[in-house]
């Protein structure tokens, strides 16, 4: 079976977020139940610079006003194939934000046309001698690719979108549906019409076969209007099309027996070996060695990661005897209050700002605790990778973390399941007190190695969740 995955991100390529982890993973994983995938993905300067040898595989004389050539690469084992154009794509900047910071003013047009290309490449002969059965998006960038199939190239053709975060939905003014070449009547409800707007998320939940997001519990959670977003009344007509699959790790990448980017190798026989990662994390972040917990936090700088909520709680940490490694980069308000609560608390917390992914493993292996107070989390990976390197996650009770995190409660500590701790209400106050329970557990050497361990069994390999991608395509194929 031939999959075509289109998608605006792809780790080790470029990323901002989880959704590139996914998106370069999933592939490998499907590779046993006999799935090959294809990943489209825009050439941005930083994927054409990393990529050594590109073959042109087809093109476009005209993709919205501007010639593209589509090339096919290979990297660390994933087939790319990656839409060339630099009148969209060789921008300075990041994937969607220009350096200060800005949306690209064309964004809409910039993944319209990645959408588009990907429909071509579905239905016509744009890559001769190649075509796909099924097409999986992801996310709004990619959400009109079944639409313009259904229109035009693909009708029949099935197709899965996924769902990484409906807070992201890719809505423009009705200004740009004459520049998307869709038809008039693609502008309604049963399309991307939204409240008299374009919405390119709401055209790929309206057309494609299938659709998925990356939990069980945050597949439930959108079809409220808490988490839906103004998603929730669609979802609801979509019901039977709609599965939660809960997200893996790349188990090659994140392996703390043999990750390049921490200072010393351990496994779950050889927890003591952590402490290198201790020493090399403290002295990184300019921190006291004192015992007592070490909790570090990875995340964007933002509301949706409740990353105001911990600005609240670092002076309990360190009231308590614990100290707190911040990475992240956002919000500029939430990242003042953390710099603040840094320089009360020098020796104490410690911040990074920026992005920088080998200080990321090192934090997982060096950390005693991650903490994920998340107001929503459709899935979540820092939590993952936390498991697997004996970082016990600290974690809202919501989405992705729901189902991944078994709390510490009296039953569970007894049958010797517990892997984290877990919080509701989502509020400082809850926090508050899921660190206080973290702090007594750490005071019992006993109950932590376990806890660690039973993390580090923890299956948070693709291959369970693979199966099910698997499923629901023979599934689509089968109905087609
Ligand atoms: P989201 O995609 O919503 O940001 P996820 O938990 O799914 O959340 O994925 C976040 C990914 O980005 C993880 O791989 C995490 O390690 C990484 N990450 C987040 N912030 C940083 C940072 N500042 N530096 C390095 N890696 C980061
Ligand atoms: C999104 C979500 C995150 C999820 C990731 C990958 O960025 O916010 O929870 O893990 O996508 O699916």
């Amino acid at each position: 079976m031939n999959i075509l995955s289109v998608a605006s991100e792809v780790y080790p390529l470029v990323k901002t977020g989880g959704l590139a982890d996914v998106v370069g993973a999933l592939p490998a994983a499907l590779v046993p139940h006999g799935i090959r995938t294809r990943t489209l993905v825009p050439g941005y300067p930083a994927v054409l610079h990393k990529l050594k040898k590109k073959k042109k595989v087809g093109g476009f004389d005209n993709l919205f006003g501007h010639p593209a050539t589509v090339l096919s690469a290979e990297i660390d084992g994933l087939d790319l194939l990656v839409l060339d154009q630099p009148a969209l794509y060789a921008r300075d900047g990041g994937p969607y934000l220009d350096p200060t910071g800005r949306d690209y003013p064309d964004n809409f047009r910039r993944f319209a046309a990645l959408s588009l290309a990907a429909a071509e490449i579905a239905g016509d002969n744009i890559i001769p001698g190649w075509k796909p059965d099924i097409v999986h998006v992801h996310d709004w960038q990619t959400a009109l690719t079944p639409v313009y199939m259904r229109f035009g190239s693909a009708p029949d053709m099935p197709t899965v979108m996924t769902i990484h975060n409906i807070a992201f939905q890719g809505q423009f003014g009705a200004s740009v549906f004459p520049e998307l070449a869709l038809p008039p009547e693609a502008f309604s409800m049963q399309f991307v019409e939204y409240y008299g707007d374009v919405g390119f998320l709401k055209g790929g939940l309206q057309t494609a076969t299938a659709i998925t997001t990356v939990s069980p519990s945050y597949a439930q959670e959108i079809l409220t209007p808490e988490f839906g977003m103004g998603m929730d009344g669609l979802l609801a007509t979509r019901v039977d099309s709609l599965t939660g699959i809960v997200n893996g790790i790349d188990a090659d990448t994140w392996n703390p027996e043999t990750d390049p980017h921490i200072a010393g190798h351990y496994g779950p026989g050889t927890l003591k070996r952590r402490a290198a990662n201790r020493k090399a994390l403290e002295e990184r972040f300019g921190l006291a060695s004192s015992p007592g917990p070490i909790f570090c936090v990875i995340s964007r700088l933002t509301w949706q990661k409740g990353m105001d909520l911990l600005a609240e709680v670092t002076d309990d940490i360190v009231a308590l005897g614990g100290k707190v490694v911040v990475l992240g980069s956002g919000d500029a308000a939430l990242e003042g209050a953390l710099l603040a609560a840094a320089s009360r608390h020098r020796g104490h917390i410690g911040m990074v700002t920026g992005y920088d992914e080998p200080l990321s493993h090192l934090m997982q292996a060096g950390a005693d605790a991650i903490i994920i107070p998340s107001r929503f989390e459709p899935c979540g990976l820092t939590q993952l990778y936390g498991l697997r390197y004996g970082c016990v996650p600290i974690v809202a009770r919501t989405g992705g973390l729901t189902d991944t995190i078994i709390d510490a409660n009296e039953a569970a500590l007894s049958a010797k399941v517990a892997t984290g701790f877990q919080f509701r209400p989502v509020t400082a106050d809850g926090l508050r007190l899921a660190i206080r329970r973290a702090f007594r557990a750490y005071s019992e050497p006993n109950v932590w190695a376990r806890m660690q361990n039973q993390g580090m069994k923890s299956d948070v390999s693709w291959a369970k969740s693979a199966e099910r991608y698997a499923s629901l395509y023979s599934g689509l194929l089968a109905k087609g």
